[in-house]
């Protein structure tokens, strides 16, 4: 069912006017000066390239294409040019637009074998197989598609080999190496697309335990998949109290990556809510757009899809993945408005609204997750409808009891484009959740949703060094699955192993506002 890479990345040293090849690809700067790639095939193309901005064909703003579908002389059927914008501005988020440009670009021609001259672009501060990389994953997400339910007649046509130009054969070994960690981090969006864009009657919470184990097999990783008997022995009576409704069975997935030199190291803990769909339960959701709640376990995807890449990475650090993975659904068994449910933690729940159950498994999830004594703990959850209204679809809401931990994800957004933005934690919120008859409520009221919803997973993360992150708003648009905040994560994994080999994060994050606005918030 789930996508297998059929793009080819390779590295080339090959001289851009001698590729016998469908397409090739080179950057031109708002200016009209042509990169040294593009002068190259300019000059053997009879100044084809030079021509076609100096008639006003192409005006090179940054993320503009122009696709040449005949350049005299040349050995190649096509030149597709990639606007830079200004030479000046051309940093690393500049580079990347500029690659997801051409890969959206080559998404619509009939090319199956392309050759992009993007990585031999200077980027301040930014190293080649950081530039191979990139645009391996800009290209990899350019063109992907999720089509696996719809019936054709023959293959979809499409690329099928991209090679990336570098500036001679010393490059060669640089741009072998951001082609492995581009090929990992594009793996891993791919599983975690597929899997959210999966329907719900695909995608159960035992499809999604199947693809856990799929995932360790043959490897040094571990993974339990607990069922229905062993999360009530866990005494997990707020989670089960969800799955209660639906006759799919709950599971919860735990994965291991032991990569750390000292296999006792303290672990980065991540815990996904994988709700395979969210109907509401007895406080049923409105029909219009509930098909879209099958993205309710896109936090569960984005860390399968994490650790499949950590895996392939084989990133020298200690990462445990816990997913508490059921359905939300209505029937003659499901909670009840009202009911009240202990969790693995002693502490009990008053359930107001059985559609707000994202916090109920996650919960116990959490304590769960305490027993590994993490170094860091990080939830990723689909969790409010509030976090939308606040944040839109540019921004995950990052909720932190750490001000550091914040400020190394705020980073590691920054860096990666695929950005988180911090909301506050004060304590005033907490008494929101107040319940007369429980230890605590699972909605707070209208008023500030989202942080009402973190301030109730707060309540069960002790003094450990804790992150949320909301991802309702980010990780689906009306086209599908995005995959975030993969990106965002493994960055941040990167940094962290970087930071503790003694460097600094290379380099240093380019727009650190947010993380000013965190340090001068009024705690
Ligand atoms: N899965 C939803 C949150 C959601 C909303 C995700 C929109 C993606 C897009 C969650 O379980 C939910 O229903 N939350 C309720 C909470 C409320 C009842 C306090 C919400 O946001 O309306
Ligand atoms: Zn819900
Ligand atoms: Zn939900």
């Amino acid at each position: 069912m789930l996508n297998k890479p059929t793009t080819e990345f390779t590295v080339t040293s090959g001289r851009p006017d001698k590729q016998r090849t469908d397409c090739v690809i080179v950057g031109v700067y708002e200016s009209g000066k042509l990169s040294i790639a593009a002068c190259a095939l300019n000059r053997d193309g009879d100044g084809a390239l030079s021509e076609a901005v100096k008639r006003g064909c192409f005006d090179a703003k940054l993320g503009s294409t122009l696709l040449l579908p005949y350049v005299p002389k040349l050995p190649c059927s096509r030149v597709l040019l990639v606007g830079l914008g200004k030479e000046k501005d051309f940093h690393g988020a500049e580079y990347t637009k500029a690659c997801q440009a051409a890969g959206t670009a080559l998404a619509g021609l009939k090319a199956t074998e392309v050759v992009a001259y993007l990585p031999e672009l200077y980027v301040r501060e930014r190293s080649l197989d950081w530039k191979v990389e990139q645009a391996v994953v800009a290209f990899a997400e350019a063109l992907y598609r999720f089509e696996p339910f719809k019936r054709r007649s023959e293959p979809a046509p499409g690329v099928v080999k991209i090679a990336l130009g570098v500036p001679g054969r010393r490059e060669l070994k640089d741009g072998e190496t951001g082609l492995v960690r581009g090929r990992a981090t594009a793996d891993g969006l791919v599983l975690t697309r597929d899997l959210a864009n999966l329907p719900g009657n695909v995608c159960t919470p035992s499809y999604l335990a199947d693809v856990a184990q799929q995932l360790a097999e043959g490897t040094a990783s571990r993974v339990e998949v607990l069922d229905e008997t062993q999360i009530a022995e866990l005494k997990m009576g707020s989670f089960l109290a969800v799955a209660q409704g639906s006759v799919e069975p709950p599971r919860l997935i735990v994965l291991e990556h032991r990569g750390a030199d000292n296999p006792d190291e303290a672990p980065v803990v991540l815990v996904g809510k994988g709700i395979t769909f969210d109907a509401g339960g007895i406080s049923l959701k409105p029909a219009a757009d509930m098909d879209a709640m099958k993205y309710d376990m896109a936090g569960a995807a984005a860390l399968l899809g994490v650790f499949r890449a950590v895996q392939a990475l084989m990133l020298p650090l200690n990462l445990v993945v816990v997913i508490p993975t059921c359905e939300n659904l209505p029937s003659g068994q499901a909670l009840r408005p009202g009911d009240i449910v202990t969790t693995m933690s002693g502490q009990t729940i008053e359930v107001l609204n059985t559609d707000a159950e994202g916090r109920l498994l996650l919960c116990d999830a959490l304590t769960y997750a305490l027993r590994f004594k993490p170094a860091v703990l990080i939830d990723v959850a689909t969790l409010t409808g509030a976090c939308v209204v606040a944040l839109g679809h540019v921004a995950s809401g990052l909720f932190c009891n750490k001000q550091s931990l914040a400020r190394e994800l705020i980073a590691a957004g920054d860096d990666s484009g695929d950005r988180v933005w911090p909301m506050p934690l004060f304590d005033d919120y907490q008494k929101q959740l107040d319940s007369p008859f429980a230890d605590l409520a699972n909605i707070g009221g209208k008023a500030a949703g989202s942080i009402t919803a973190a301030c109730f997973l707060s309540r069960f993360v002790g003094e450990t060094d804790w992150a949320h992150l909301d991802i309702a708003g980010t990780a689906s648009r009306k086209e599908g699955a995005t995959g975030r905040p993969v990106r965002m994560l493994l960055q941040y994994l990167q940094h962290r192993v970087e930071r503790r080999n003694g460097g600094t994060p290379s380099p240093a994050p380019a727009q650190d506002s947010a993380a000013l606005l965190w340090e001068n918030a009024d705690r």
